[in-house]
């Protein structure tokens, strides 16, 4: 099933809701594991770098290849990647340096690691909620390399959302891959990011990951495996691949499957993610202490922001190489020194151009499109992510990109809002319930789709 199809079969209309009865089966569990391979515990205590947010998102900060590290740098990557940052009064929920639809958490860490003092070298799924790493497999050799590979496990989110879930899964991998090359950032590494393999199936095949229940999404690597060092898995390979399916439930459906296979096989995005900006004249944030601290914030205050604030969100977004199929709107409403009013934004590597499309305010329209959540109308600004509907499907002759890349790329500009949004002190929420085309429409774009949605500004009280 091509991308557009399955965005239009997936799409909400109000007064029309669709029933999906592709998807069934209880609740899942929400934490992997692999219960009885070797770990080692990650220290809990480490000191995190003090580095400025804004060098590390402008690209101003001087990042050096990857040459191995120590077991407390390692342990600050992967909890500033996809950590446990707070967790509910009951304890139940366990919120993570990236959001999450419906904070189901349907990704999951690999890591191929060599070259860290204290870590065998080899291939590791991140235990999230034990904070450890559990060795799948050992590496021969004694070189320095290290990759992350981001997989998802789609029936976490199907289970809640149906067939619309692949969106969704798309989304927050995005925000993870985004997330995981700040983390990266801060340790001062440099990286490249893949929004795809080359071939997905042997990857699959190295993890020893089924895929009927998880499925392999990108990558960022920070120093590629040169040589052909020998992978030796430490447990017997269909053991493992049993431990990729989760115990209640597993089977996110025809259609999901449908779309995965066929996005499977388009080309993908890479981004060496290593763009200066020199501009942007901001007072200096400690980055790690506002990663923790992000949280979906929707208790919005209908208060002005600065033209200058604003215009560091385009700087910041210009980072990032947006494939053409994907088209950001800014619907403006409470900026000092900007008419309200739908923009059409343009930007790479520093520089940025916005083209009005619409007068007027607009951010209630948003509001209601978006599933009636009325407290976006008080924010100061929305990002609305729309998608080419006629250059989506990926699969014309040399062009990079399609379906899967969009919605990923989609995925990082969210969390690179959120960060900006909290760095200012402002509030920030993903909304991906929305009224595909009443949020077309608000846009003055009725025949691109509508992916995700950004509210943004002042927030009434810091949580
Ligand atoms: C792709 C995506 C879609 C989301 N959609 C909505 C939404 O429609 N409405 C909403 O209130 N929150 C939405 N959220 C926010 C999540 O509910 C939130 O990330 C999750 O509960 C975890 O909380 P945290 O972000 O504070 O860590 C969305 C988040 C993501 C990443």
């Amino acid at each position: 099933m091509k991308g557009s199809e399955y965005h239009k079969l997936t799409s909400y209309e109000r007064f029309r809701l669709k029933r999906d009865d592709s998807v069934t089966g209880g609740s899942p569990d929400f934490f992997k594991s692999y219960p009885d391979v070797s770990y080692i515990e990650l220290p809990r205590s480490v000191n995190f770098p003090k580095v400025n947010f804004w060098d590390v998102i402008l690209g101003r900060r001087k990042s050096r290849i990857f040459s191995g590290a120590s077991i407390k740098a390692m342990s600050a990557l992967f909890y500033l990647s996809y950590g446990i940052t707070a967790t509910d009064r009951s304890g139940f929920y366990a919120f993570r340096s990236v959001p999450s639809a419906g904070a189901l958490y349907p990704c999951e860490l690999y890591g191929w690691i060599g070259g860290c003092s204290g870590i065998e070298a080899g291939l590791y799924h991140y235990n999230v909620r034990e904070h450890l790493l559990e060795q799948i497999g050992r590496i021969r050799g004694t070189e320095d390399f290290l990759e992350f590979w981001v997989s998802v496990i789609p029936y976490r989110s199907a289970w809640k959302y149906g067939s619309r879930a692949f969106r969704y899964v798309l989304l927050d991998s995005g925000h993870l891959l985004e997330q995981i090359r700040i983390a990266a950032g801060i340790m001062g590494w440099k990286v490249t990011m893949y929004l795809g393999f080359d071939d997905f199936d042997r990857a699959a095949q190295m993890l020893c990951v089924d895929d009927r229940y998880e499925s392999l999404i990108g990558r960022v690597v920070f120093r590629p495996l040169e040589s052909d060092g020998e992978l030796l898995f430490n447990a017997d390979r269909s053991y493992l691949r049993e431990r990729s399916i989760p115990a209640k439930g597993a089977d996110y459906g025809r259609i999901i499957r449908a779309v995965l296979e066929t996005t499977k096989r388009e080309k993908f995005l890479q981004d060496d993610g290593d763009i200066e900006i020199q501009q942007g004249d901001v007072l200096p944030v400690d980055a790690v202490p506002l990663i923790i601290n992000r949280r979906s914030r929707r208790n919005f205050v209908p208060m002005q922001i600065k033209k200058s604030e604003l215009e560091i969100f385009f700087l910041a977004l210009s980072q990032i190489r947006l494939p053409e199929e994907l088209k950001l709107f800014f619907a403006v409403e409470r900026v000092d020194g900007i008419i309200p009013g739908v923009y059409r934004y343009e930007g790479e590597g520093g520089n940025f151009k916005l083209e009005p499309v619409r007068e007027g305010s607009t951010i209630y329209e948003i509001a209601s499109a978006c599933l009636d959540q009325m407290w976006v109308g008080n924010a100061a600004f929305a990002i609305v992510v729309m998608i080419d509907h006629e250059k989506v499907d990926g699969d014309s002759g040399d062009r990079v990109s399609g379906y899967r890349s969009a919605l990923l790329t989609a995925g990082r500009v969210g969390q690179l809002t959120y960060l900006v949004s909290e760095a200012f002190g402002y509030g920030c929420c993903g909304i991906g319930a929305l009224y595909d085309n009443e949020v077309a429409n608000v846009v003055n774009y009725p025949s691109g789709f509508a992916c995700y949605v950004l509210a943004c500004g002042p927030v009434k009280k810091r949580l």
